[in-house]
């Protein structure tokens, strides 16, 4: 009698054959990868013109497929068939520099990890993180107070920097040669997910980056010893003390693992969204005046947890930014076994791509979409509820953004201060390139002119 053995999807290749679907691999080895680092809404919108909403694309030496469109979002991200595996999608970008986190694993092994960070980002961990958030927002923006012009994008990269360190880790000594090596150590693994050519060899950035993670893992488990059986208010402290279902502390691999990639997750995402909130009501001065009348109505210096809901006009502004500029580009997955997507047979261990961005402005369920509407997601219009995939700035599914609250109460926090000390605005007639990797900005890093409000 003949037995069937289960095939260990982890350990296939991905599957290269896809002649049979239509799209453009573009140069050879690298593909496309240049052309959507530079131009993605655009290298997207122009697929989906010659071939529709599934092509054939390769993308720094492999070959997938580009799916856009709300339908097939919902099957590849609700994946009731469980069909979609996020680690081997992720398998050799993400994964090379981040393997085995909460992102990089599927099924079981993901659920596990979701459950470590059950307690970390619960309302009452919440409360705490406000505090450190307000002080550090406050001392940054003391440094601009004088200043008749800045380039956003350092102010803000070193707030959320700050922010990041002192509420995951608990570090506020700014000053230490360690703190500086860790940041520098962030920033080298986070270049080296853009190396085309992912070996170590010296000098290249994918090396500098391997050596930057092991330089924060070894960091975390000094921590993690620090952390362990101590009260505190910081996310590790969180992940050290929590347990599993047995009742056991979780292992230190995998609290160090997590932990290194919560500051990745957190720190370019966040970023990119108070960066585009600022250059739209930069720009749009009437939902600058907006956010400022609801946030004087509260009459307070700092944003309180409990005044959260009451900063609607910001939580719109909030909102739309990110549908014009979703922050995470490009979601991955690879499929698991044969499969069909738009009408075409995938076959197993395909990579499939899906920018968000195509569905943020796709005319069948948002009004003019280029448009600046914050209002477009007032529960009377709700264009977001059009389709449950035509809004994903936080993905979908089982491995839905856990910092989605906590990137929400980081925005309200920083604006509530800067929109109630500086009046804003953009160059005239400001329309910047923008940049789509490592994280969506506008490529000159937003220039603004302020003025300090009485
Ligand atoms: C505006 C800011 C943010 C945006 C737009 C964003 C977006 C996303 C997206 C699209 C995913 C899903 C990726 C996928 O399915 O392939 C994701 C997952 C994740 N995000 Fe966020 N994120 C943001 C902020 C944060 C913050 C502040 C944290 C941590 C405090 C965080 C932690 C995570 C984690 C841990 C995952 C993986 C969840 C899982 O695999 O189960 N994110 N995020």
């Amino acid at each position: 009698m003949s037995q069937t053995v289960a095939i260990d999807y982890t350990q296939q290749i991905d599957n290269k054959d896809l002649s049979h679907i239509p799209g453009d691999y573009g140069y050879p080895w690298v593909g496309q990868a240049i052309s959507v680092m530079t131009d993605l809404h655009n290298v997207v919108n122009d697929f989906y013109q010659r071939y529709g909403e599934v092509s054939r694309i390769r993308l720094g030496g492999q070959n997938g497929l580009l799916v856009v469109g709300a339908d097939n979002y919902q099957k590849i991200f609700i994946d009731k068939d469980k069909n979609f595996s996020a680690r081997m999608g992720y398998e050799k970008t993400l994964g090379s520099i981040y393997p085995d986190t909460i992102l990089t694993s599927d099924g079981d092994e993901h659920r596990e990890v979701r459950r470590l960070f059950q307690t970390a980002f619960k309302n009452d961990a919440m409360k705490q993180y406000i505090e450190r958030i307000n002080e550090v927002v406050a001392r940054n923006l003391d440094l601009i107070e004088d200043k008749r012009s800045i380039v956003f994008f350092k102010t803000i990269k070193q707030t959320l920097m700050e922010v990041a360190l002192n509420v995951f880790f608990g570090i506020d000594d700014l000053d230490g040669k360690e703190t500086a090596k860790l940041i520098q150590s962030f920033k080298d693994s986070s270049e080296g997910l853009l190396a085309l050519v992912r070996k170590e060899i010296p000098g290249g950035k994918f090396k500098k980056g391997k050596e930057g993670i092991r330089y924060q893992h070894a960091f975390l488990q000094q921590l993690i010893e620090e952390r362990r059986g101590q009260a505190g208010t910081d996310t590790m402290t969180y992940l050290c003390n929590e347990r599993d279902d047995n009742g056991d502390y979780f292992a230190d691999e995998m609290i160090i693992k997590q932990a290194a990639f919560l500051l990745f997750a957190a720190h370019d995402t966040t970023t990119s969204a108070i960066i585009h909130m600022v250059y739209h009501s930069g720009k749009n001065l009437e939902w600058q005046t907006r956010m400022l009348n609801e946030i004087r109505a509260l009459n307070k210096p700092e944003l309180a947890y409990e005044d959260l809901d009451k900063m609607g006009d910001t939580d719109l502004v909030f909102k739309e930014s990110l549908r014009m500029h979703p922050s995470v580009p490009m979601l991955a997955r690879r499929t698991i076994r044969d499969s069909e997507l738009g009408g075409f047979h995938v076959p197993a261990n395909t990579v499939v791509w899906c920018p968000p961005v195509f569905n943020h402005y796709m005319r069948e369920y948002w009004t003019d979409p280029y448009s600046f509407d914050p209002e477009r997601f007032l529960p009377e219009r709700s264009e977001h509820k059009s389709h449950s995939f035509c809004y994903m700035p936080f993905g979908g599914g089982a491995h839905k953004c856990i910092g989605m609250h906590f990137a929400a109460m980081v925005a309200k926090a920083f604006m509530f201060q800067f929109v109630q000390r500086f009046d804003y605005q953009t160059l005239k007639d400001y329309s910047p390139k923008m940049d789509h990797m490592p994280l969506p900005k506008p490529h000159d890093g937003l220039p603004l002119n302020l003025v300090k409000r009485e």
